[in-house]
């Protein structure tokens, strides 16, 4: 698939639905110096990358590029080998397998990528599959709530079975917290096995009655309202989302909070990623976290892929196997 200059990549040159991808042969990048190249052997594509491609919502634009992606390769999440170091590189030698994320420059969907040695980037604990190690991304957003928690708080989390919110549950209980799931009839064993204190179908019960308080409440798919939540809430509860909300009422209202000094509504947004993997990695070596995952794609099937993940139906994440 690749001779010794040219690598395949997955290629964007325009905002769009996801047939505006397209594979083709580029240039292998080289490391700058304190970067290194990892070979790529397997990716996700997330609601990141959904969206990046889609150019939603516009503002985010400011980061990804006006007219069109700054970045010509999407992909968030890699897991692959080290293969080269550039200049002053002491902290990884080639040969060692490692996992991480890309949430700036994108680039995984893709043989080779390049990034900062000191960024987000860990060796994968143990004997862990290269495709059991593409967890970071949703987990990592799921972060920036469940940091929120502490030792023995009540926490709901709604939408527990996508990638945001499956981490969101484990995450939680490294964090001590008491775990309230809420999922469809499809998902109702994953959230037990992942560890929720307690399950609940959305669709056969309605959440918002459940006669019980939480500190605090997530919408981890963007399917509730902090009116509906409101309820649920303790006097000093916390209601987060991962999306800006119907009307972005969830944007509006986290603003409106942080202009008036309240935190009773939030959009967090996760921070130091470096840090993060690396605690992902500790977790997972534990046996404390691991990956749910979804249906899995081949490289060259990556517009199908986007076009899965765009249904908003996915169990955890899907994978993308790189040759
Ligand atoms: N802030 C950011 O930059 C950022 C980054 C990534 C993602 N996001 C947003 O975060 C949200 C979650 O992302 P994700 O990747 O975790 O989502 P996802 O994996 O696409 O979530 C899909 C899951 O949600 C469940 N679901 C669908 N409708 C539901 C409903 N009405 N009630 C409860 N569950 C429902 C689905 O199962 P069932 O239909 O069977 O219940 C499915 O398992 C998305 O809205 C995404 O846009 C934001």
């Amino acid at each position: 698939m690749t001779d010794a200059e040219t690598m395949t990549a997955v290629l964007c040159d325009r905002y769009g639905a996801p047939d505006t991808l397209w594979l083709d042969d580029v240039p292998i990048p080289a490391p700058a110096p304190g970067e290194i190249r990892v070979r790529v052997h397997a990716g996700t594509v997330n609601r990141t990358d959904t969206a990046t491609l889609r150019g939603h919502p516009f503002f985010a634009r400011a980061m990804t590029g006006l007219l069109r992606p700054k970045m010509p390769t999407l992909g968030m999440d890699f897991a692959g080998v080290v293969e080269a170091l550039g200049d002053g590189v002491s902290a990884f030698r080639p040969g060692e397998r490692v996992f991480g994320l890309s949430p700036e420059r994108f680039g995984a969907h893709a043989q080779y990528l390049c990034l900062p040695a000191d960024g987000p980037l860990a060796r994968i604990p143990g004997d862990l599959a290269f495709d059991e190690a593409v967890v970071g991304e949703g987990a990592w957003y799921a972060d920036a709530t469940t940091s929120l928690l502490s030792e023995g708080a009540r926490c709901l989390i709604y939408g527990a079975s996508g990638a945001i919110g499956s981490a969101a549950v484990q995450l939680a209980k490294v964090r001590g917290a008491h775990v309230t799931a809420v999922v469809g009839t499809r998902h109702l064993e994953l959230a037990q096995g992942l560890g929720a204190d307690r399950v609940v179908n959305y669709e056969t019960e309605d959440f918002t009655a459940l006669g019980e308080r939480f500190d605090l409440v997530m919408d981890a798919v963007g399917k509730t309202s902090w009116r509906a939540c409101r309820p649920l809430l303790t006097p000093d509860g916390i209601f987060t989302a991962t999306d800006l909300g119907p009307g972005w009422s969830h944007l509006l209202l986290s603003g409106w909070c942080a202009l008036t000094g309240s935190k009773r509504v939030r959009l967090p947004f996760p921070e130091n990623a470096p840090g993060f993997v690396r605690r992902l990695a500790g977790l997972m070596a534990e046996g404390r976290f691991r990956g749910v995952f979804d249906r899995r794609y081949r490289l060259d099937e990556i517009v199908e892929a986007f076009r899965y993940v765009e249904t908003g139906q996915k169990t955890g994440i899907v994978r993308i196997d790189i040759p």
